[in-house]
């Protein structure tokens, strides 16, 4: 009798995966050409630095004796910061409120080298993210935000047409605060003028992503849509039925520890972490994308940007807050 053992398709894990190639040095004038077009929530990372001496005498809280603030741009603003970091030129489209907090923005973001479109939204508080925090402790994040009016967000769209033909690569960066309302008139749009569309996506509606040629979602984010794998080969099943069923030539997902798989026609490549030591990871899927959308501006394939952007985000966890990695540190 032959042995009843079942007969199983050997299983591929992440360790056999094939992998993505190795980085190639690109001239800093290729990468200078290279012009990518944000569009998406911005937002203002604020950080209050204080002593806490006293618990309060009307609730039992620490009262922070607030002594010096930092102000850091924030979503997609951090996304155009990362590509110009990077030596490209990047443009910004979104919204922000007539507030203190848009000022900032409207500052930080002419200080950054970013060419900023803003549309201003009266009535809309700026979204902002306020950190408290006491002997590197945070205490309390406290946030603000809405969603743009109609209006305003038709206005960006309008933007956004004259702004196409100036770009060569377009990346929509979702933090699901409401600037991309009209996300797949505006995929739909780039698509048609020729230009790459890059997504980072939310939520789990990606119906409104359809026809994107790159979206680079985290593991949550991923799961969130097609729900949890069991294996490798399942992952992989899984995002094939989802890359043919939205029409995105390729899924770019980001696994923090575990490094980062393109999946394409072409098959799955994968790019193991890359990081040395590791001290802040926020921001990590903003440097991946930007980096991605950079090198494809330039002219670079997928996978060569792919395995710059893994690099890019080894460098950027090493990096205390929100950071950018720069063309000198990247091709060291
Ligand atoms: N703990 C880690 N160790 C090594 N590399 C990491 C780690 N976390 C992130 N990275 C690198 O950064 C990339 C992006 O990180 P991650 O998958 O966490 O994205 P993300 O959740 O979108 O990040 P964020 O939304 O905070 O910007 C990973 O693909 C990996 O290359
Ligand atoms: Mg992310």
């Amino acid at each position: 009798m032959p042995s009843s053992q079942p007969t199983q398709p050997p299983q591929s894990d992440i360790a056999t995966a094939a992998r993505a190639p190795a980085i190639e040095r690109v001239p800093r004038e290729k990468l200078a050409r290279s012009r990518v077009l944000v569009v998406g929530d911005v937002m203002l990372d604020r950080y209050w630095f204080g002593d806490v001496n006293r618990i309060s005498p009307e609730a039992p809280v620490p009262v922070v004796h607030v002594q010096r603030q930092e102000d850091r741009l924030g979503g997609a603003a951090n996304v155009a910061r990362n590509a110009v970091a990077l030596g490209a030129q990047a443009g910004l489209l979104c919204v922000v409120g007539h507030d203190e907090p848009g000022e900032c923005i409207v500052k930080l973001l002419g200080e950054s080298g970013v060419n900023a479109f803003l549309e201003r939204d009266p009535a809309l508080p700026t979204t902002i993210k306020l950190r408290v925090l006491s002997r590197q402790q945070q205490l309390l994040r406290v946030d603000f935000e809405n969603t743009p009016a109609h209006e305003v967000l038709l206005a960006g769209l309008a933007r956004f047409d004259a702004l196409l033909p100036e770009h060569d690569v377009i990346l929509l960066s979702d933090y699901a605060k409401g600037g991309l309302t009209h996300v797949t008139k505006m995929i739909a749009k780039a698509r048609a003028a020729g230009k790459s569309v890059l997504v980072d996506p939310k939520g789990d509606d990606w119906d409104r992503y359809r026809g994107a040629s790159v979206i680079t979602p985290n593991r949550a984010e991923l799961r969130e849509v097609v729900g949890t794998w069991k294996s490798e080969d399942d992952l992989r099943a899984r995002v094939t039925k989802l890359r043919k069923e939205l029409q995105f030539d390729a899924l770019l997902l980001t696994r923090s520890e575990e490094g980062m798989t393109l999946f394409t026609d072409d098959g799955v490549l994968h790019a193991p972490a890359d990081a040395r030591e590791v001290y802040d990871v926020s921001g990590a899927g903003d440097t991946v994308i930007a980096t991605v959308a950079v090198s494809l501006g330039a002219g670079l394939p997928l996978v060569q940007g792919v395995a710059l952007a893994n690099r890019a985000a080894g460098i950027v966890v090493g990096k205390l807050g929100t950071a950018t990695v720069d063309y000198d540190e990247l091709f060291h």
